[in-house]
């Protein structure tokens, strides 16, 4: 791999997108010198910026670049108050985040969440339901369930009191579609501490019962990993109440992308979050998405403010998944390790009560992270 330069499409996108990007390509850059391998990256226009460049969330050079790269390098996109001034379906979330899931086959989602011990301040949990510091993985579906599931509309009826709307998404999940983000799972809680805990409403639809009966036929091929099983309702209430009990969490589209957010609060702050977006493996090469938990925070944009953490462990995240770097990745994560262990903090992990924390920008966060490299 190291060899041949590593095809990278860099799409910032909106908010605090093009500042994290920033830093994150410089990080990117210099592990590639540490590590010996070389990088082409490429940036153009995705979200609200790219309707000001081309005059779409996704214009079309944008997606040409990403089908000839290797990885996508992604920000955020999003601005809410721009919303009303076009048509929902060509908002940047579906225009462009959904559209590229979709297009890409992007189908196993994973979002890590740790809270090390340095950061047990900013964790909203008392401290003794912290165990030793928080580590667990979601493994989101992706690309199936209620966001895309045919018929997906809104519609005028007419009910008995008078003319209504009726708005209409549909849940579906085939088995194929179940059994490899199992295997995606499974395989994920292999490398860790050999649990899974598999989310589904069984108790009401349809779509629960069929994914506990496929993930227990598919666990049956990995007789090494302990598998339960867990309403999303008491999931959410697990992750509060005693959140060191998970390793991997297992859910379909709509119940991660809800548990995720709740996972990610118990690591203090959306900033510190990466996320990977992977489609099939052929001939070796993994095609993947990588992106920061967070939004674009249009509040603090251009501020020097946001904490570029996410966005940088999104690189290491794409050097482990879709080229095998898995040095270049860990010299990253403890590069970053490091700084936060130093006491370096942007506003959202800072607390004046920690005498050894040190209030930085994300430019700063940046360097620093670079020279502990
Ligand atoms: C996420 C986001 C997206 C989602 C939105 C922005 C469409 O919340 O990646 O979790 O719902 O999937
Ligand atoms: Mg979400």
């Amino acid at each position: 791999m190291s060899s041949k330069s590593l095809k990278i499409a860099a799409l910032a996108g909106d908010g605090i997108g093009p500042e994290v990007m920033r830093e994150a390509l410089k990080v990117l850059r210099a592990t590639a010198t540490k590590s010996g391998f070389t990088v082409a990256i490429t940036e153009a226009p995705v979200g609200w910026a790219g309707i000001d460049a081309a005059g779409k969330a996704l214009p079309d050079a944008t997606l040409q670049l990403c089908r000839e790269s290797d990885s996508i390098l992604f920000g955020s996109v999003g601005l809410p108050d721009r919303d009303p001034t076009v048509p929902k379906e060509e908002r940047p979330e579906r225009a462009a985040l959904l559209r590229i899931r979709k297009e890409f086959g992007l189908f196993a989602n994973l979002r890590p969440v740790q809270l090390p011990k340095a950061l047990s301040h900013a964790c909203p949990l008392r401290p003794e339901r912290q165990g030793d510091g928080l580590d667990l993985l979601v493994v989101r579906e992706l690309t199936g369930g209620m966001y895309f599931g045919q018929p997906k509309k809104t519609e005028a009826i007419t009910l008995p009191t008078g003319p209504a709307q009726r708005a209409i998404d549909t849940m579906v999940y085939t088995t194929p579609e179940i059994e490899r983000i199992a295997h995606v799972a499974f395989q994920a809680a292999k490398l860790r501490r050999r649990k899974l805990t598999s989310i589904d409403k069984a108790n009401v639809l349809e779509n629960g019962i069929l994914w506990r009966e496929t993930v227990t036929r598919i666990a049956k091929e990995y007789p090494e990993v302990a598998l339960e099983h867990m309403f999303v309702d008491n999931a959410a209430m697990q992750l509060m109440l005693k959140p060191t009990q998970f390793d991997v969490v297992l859910c379909e589209n709509m119940f991660g992308d809800i548990l995720s957010d709740e996972a990610a609060a118990l690591a203090g702050s959306l900033g510190m979050l990466p996320s990977a977006s992977l489609g099939a493996t052929s001939s070796g090469q993994t095609f993947g998405f990588y992106e920061p938990a967070g939004g674009t925070a249009p509040d603090i944009a251009g501020k020097d403010l946001a904490n570029p953490i996410a966005q940088i462990l999104s690189v290491a995240l794409m050097l482990r998944y879709s080229f095998g770097l898995e040095d270049a990745a860990k010299r990253i994560e403890q590069a970053v390790g490091k700084v936060i262990t130093n006491g370096l903090r942007t506003g959202d992990i800072y607390s004046s009560t920690d005498p050894s924390a040190r209030r930085v920008g994300t430019r700063e966060m940046g360097d620093a992270i670079i020279a502990a490299l």
